[in-house]
């Protein structure tokens, strides 16, 4: 049985069908009781808790052969202390769990990991080895996800089997961020349109982030290393406003901003944020803007190599179908 934490989010629930497609038996986490209804839909078992709180894991898991570690705090404006409990010691207590019952771990990293400026680096060029930048104090999320991956690869020393995937902006049905927010300004009739709209993102859909981890599982080619997972179709923002239309019935025009004022706007902006809630998460609107702007620098050649992850997805439509998800969940 594989433990999935997170299964009921965006990367978590194309995790679970995909476990499901393979006939694994599995077990998501989750905290409410929507979350049972959601995953037993999908095929799993639930059992309750928070990842931050140690008696969670001293629930027996009979019968576990692996855990995905895919629950995190990605973008909620808290503080760094909530951050820290639940991306940081979660994935501690993840790990350790892993290693009591001599089990591998597949722990859902980010690109984050890199820092933000990472971004502007040249198309494919940052592979797992690239140094690390400076990031930010206030940049609670990639703090967090860089310290948890250093926790899980600490234990690596102990024995643990493990590798880290470090999705880009992950997209799907299941979205609760990126498409969610595109949806609300194309509602409104707008969408900014940073430089030239032609540029492919680094955009990576949730099914293939599944399909990464089931490749790591399978193949036990990957235990000890991290691994990129993005690149699996070259979409632009263009793309995405396309998409975006088709479910919303008004025309939406598209307000084109230079790039380099954005920048200086989304910095100015986060300012205003950290002041108006000194202990909160103001969010990354520098990575959005970086994001929307285009560019994908992160090499995901290891992945292919190593696990053999080959992402099936046709951009085209899985963007459609993913806005028409939302549109309906929102209307729901
Ligand atoms: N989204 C992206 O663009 C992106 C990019 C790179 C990496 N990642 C990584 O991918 C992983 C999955 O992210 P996602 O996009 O699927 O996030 P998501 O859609 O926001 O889902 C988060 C999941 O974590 C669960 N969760 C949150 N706090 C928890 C806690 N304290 N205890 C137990 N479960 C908790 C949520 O449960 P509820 O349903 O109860 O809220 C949900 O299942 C994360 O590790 C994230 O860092 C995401």
């Amino acid at each position: 049985m594989i433990l999935v934490t997170g299964g009921t989010g965006l990367v978590g629930q194309e995790i679970l069908r995909h476990l499901a497609d393979a006939g694994v038996p599995m077990t998501a986490l989750v905290r409410s009781a929507e979350g049972e209804t959601l995953v037993r839909g999908l095929g799993a078992e639930a059992a309750r808790g928070v990842v931050e709180d140690a008696a969670t894991w001293q629930q027996p898991f009979t019968g576990l052969s692996g855990i995905v570690h895919a629950a995190a705090i990605v973008a909620e404006p808290v503080s760094w202390d909530r951050f820290e409990a639940v991306n940081v010691q979660g994935t501690r207590f993840a790990a350790d769990t892993a290693l009591e019952h001599g089990v591998p771990l597949v722990h859902i990293s980010s690109v984050a990991v890199y820092g933000r400026r990472a971004a502007d680096d040249e198309p494919y060029s940052i592979t797992e080895e690239y140094h690390r930048g400076r990031i930010e104090e206030r940049d609670y999320y990639a703090r967090s996800k860089r310290l948890a991956e250093q926790a899980v690869f600490d234990r690596a020393a102990h024995g643990l089997q493990v590798c880290a995937l470090r999705p880009c902006v992950v997209y799907g049905p299941g979205d609760r961020l990126l498409l969610p927010s595109l949806l609300r300004l194309a509602r409104r009739g707008w969408l900014p349109k940073i430089g030239s709209g032609t540029v492919p993102m680094a955009l990576v859909h949730a099914t293939s982030v599944a399909q990464a981890a089931l490749a790591a599982i399978r193949s036990g080619r990957g235990w000890g290393r991290a691994f990129n997972v993005t690149g699996d179709a070259p979409v632009t923002a263009n793309d995405l406003f396309q998409a975006v239309q088709t479910v919303v019935e008004r025309p939406v025009r598209t307000v084109p901003v230079p790039a380099g004022p954005a920048l200086v706007l989304a910095r100015a902006a986060e300012f205003g944020l950290r002041i108006a809630g000194p202990r909160r998460y103001p969010g990354s609107l520098q990575g959005a803007v970086r994001f929307l702007r285009g560019g994908d620098p992160y090499n995901a050649d290891a992945a292919r190599e190593v696990l053999g992850w080959r992402p099936t997805v046709n951009h085209r439509t899985a963007l459609v179908e993913a806005f028409q998800a939302i549109a309906a969940r929102e209307a729901a």
